[in-house]
């Protein structure tokens, strides 16, 4: 029963720590572009700076990159991301969508789905989407993404995801383990980050295609029940002097968060930091 729903195999104690397997990856990857050209680093600054450089160099869609270690892993609003050999995903992939820019938001929230249920088909864990891009489990944060946009809206543009999962992490560092966690920490089992890195990057592929041809609306079915903050008090700093609080009741076409205010006002916010408060 469990093999017909998890294809991924359950680690063996033994082989935590054990470097990633590309080969193991190339493989069994059923993708038409996404990680057909796939570079691997035993340690790099951040895959996403270095994937930067290989799309401006004309790098072909759906070239990712992995690496074993991040020295100066990034994450959202300048934060770093803690990035430990061996025991997490860091990945990033390259994207050069025809649509205008304009259409392009809400794509975090699709990409966010796509690792949501990759987890999902490696172990029975139903991983939810925290607005804008973070990966929840039992309400912490296990991964993130980081969506990077370059020469916007020109024929050049290009979109690089930078993906970071704890996978089979037994410890979190003490300043991040009041709200960070790992897939091991949540479910008591590690999982081959091969297995994970192959259906990431398969179900990104789908997504992708389908966002691609009619936005959130195909995925929204699957979306909303993973949406993390639906029904939740939350206070959201749009800028330095804008900060709305309020429940949130969604999302809208464009991936905008929807929250209900006091003034009994829906209020779009289409990006920013959110911080669950007291009702
Ligand atoms: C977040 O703040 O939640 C987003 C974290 C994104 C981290 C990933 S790890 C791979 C890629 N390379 C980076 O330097 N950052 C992203």
């Amino acid at each position: 029963m469990l093999k017909a729903r998890f294809s991924c195999k359950i680690m063996e104690k033994a082989d935590m720590l054990q470097k990633l397997n590309i080969d193991y990856i190339r493989e069994n990857l059923r993708t038409h572009s996404l990680g057909q050209s796939l570079y691997y680093f035993e340690k790099l600054g951040s895959t996403s700076d270095k994937l930067s450089e290989l799309a401006k160099g004309g790098a072909a869609e759906g070239t990712a990159i992995l690496a074993e270690t991040q020295t100066s892993g990034r994450g959202r609003s300048g934060n770093a991301w803690y990035s430990p050999p061996g025991l997490g995903i860091y990945l990033s992939v390259l994207f050069r969508p025809e649509l205008p820019s304009i259409k392009l938001s809400g794509i975090t929230l699709a990409w966010g789905l796509s690792c949501a249920r990759a987890i999902g088909q490696c172990l029975p864990a139903q991983v939810m989407v925290k607005w804008p891009n973070d990966l929840y489990l039992n309400g912490r944060k296990i991964g993130g993404l980081l969506a990077e946009h370059l020469a916007e809206g020109g024929p050049g543009q290009f979109l690089i995801l930078g993906i970071g999962i704890n996978v089979n992490n037994e410890l979190i560092p003490l300043e991040l383990c009041d709200t960070a966690s790992s897939i091991y920490l949540e479910t008591g089992r590690g999982i081959y980050r091969e297995d994970l890195i192959v259906k990431l990057l398969e179900n990104l592929e789908s997504d992708y295609r389908k966002f691609c041809a009619s936005g959130l609306d195909e995925l929204r079915a699957e979306l909303e029940p993973r949406f993390y903050l639906t029904k939740r008090w939350v206070s959201v700093e749009v800028s330095k002097d804008e900060v709305i609080r309020g429940v949130a009741t969604g999302f809208d076409r464009q991936g905008a968060l929807l929250v209900l205010d006091g003034q009994g006002q829906t209020v779009r916010c289409q990006s920013g930091t959110v911080t669950e408060i007291e009702p």
